[in-house]
């Protein structure tokens, strides 16, 4: 049977979905704020196994959350360079393409999402889902150039603030439709008490690296790892 949508381990639980869509490849979401013990994932990873995944890939871990998947045999699949600006409150930006997300715009959404990211990374309607619920508290906007063009969604959990998502259509790029977005998301971050905003972005990827750099993101040292682990003797 594939297919557990949480993983209870005793005393934290975990969201497995399958990863990128593929029936045997489970998509592994601690949804705890501590770091899993070495014990919890070596358990969450037999019970994969029994549950018919052939191998198992984890969202994007901190150093203290990796020690204990690399301590269960979990290698580096990706690794993801994290980005943090302090923000302060300032007034709103007015940017009259940008708009609130709406229910019905999500397969357009998907499909630009498609357009500006590597297969490897592209989102679909779960891991749209995912970003949105992250967090307690979140912020869906959409940018409109003739057409819809780009999104972002932004997160806030006590004074810290992630942009979750971001992306703009190829034909709509290079237009400061990303940068208007990042201003809506700040403001709004800022004006429900965040302090900080913290981004992660593929570590090739130079054009988003050299966009955050401008708007005054700094590279932390503490970069994120996406792991992997055969399970149940596939390789
Ligand atoms: C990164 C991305 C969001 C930028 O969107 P955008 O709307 O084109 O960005 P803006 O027009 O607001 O750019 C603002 C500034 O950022 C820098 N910048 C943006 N894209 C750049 C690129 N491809 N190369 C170099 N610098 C770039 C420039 O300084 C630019 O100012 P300028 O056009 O006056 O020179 C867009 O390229 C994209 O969607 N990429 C694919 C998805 C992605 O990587 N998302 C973010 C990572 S999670």
């Amino acid at each position: 049977m594939v297919g557990r949508p949480v993983i209870d381990l005793g005393t934290a639980h975990v969201r497995v979905g399958r990863w990128r869509g593929q029936e045997r490849i489970a998509h592994v979401v601690p949804m705890t704020d501590r770091p899993l013990t070495t014990s919890a994932v070596v358990e969450l990873t037999d019970k994969l196994g029994a549950d018919d995944y052939h191998s198992a890939v984890t969202t994007a871990l901190g150093p203290s959350e990796a020690r204990p998947f690399y301590r269960s045999g979990y290698t580096v699949r990706r690794r993801l360079a994290l980005l943090e600006r302090p923000i302060e409150r300032r007034s709103r930006p007015r940017d009259r393409r940008l708009r609130r997300a709406r229910r019905h715009e999500r397969d357009a959404l998907l499909a630009i999402d498609a357009r500006s990211f590597p297969e490897e990374w592209r989102f679909d309607h779960q891991s749209l889902d995912d970003a949105v619920r992250a967090t307690p508290m979140a912020r869906f906007r959409t940018a409109h150039d003739g057409t819809v063009a780009g999104y972002a969604i932004t997160g806030i959990a006590g004074t810290t603030s992630f942009l979750q998502r971001l992306a703009v259509d190829p034909d709509h790029q290079r237009r400061g439709i990303a940068n208007a977005l990042v201003d809506d998301a700040v403001w709004w971050a800022a004006r429900r008490g965040a302090v900080t905003m913290l981004v992660n972005t593929a570590e090739d990827n130079d054009a988003a690296l050299t966009f955050y750099e401008h708007l005054g993101f700094q590279r932390r040292e503490d970069d994120l790892v996406v792991l992997q682990r055969a399970l149940g003797g596939h390789d």
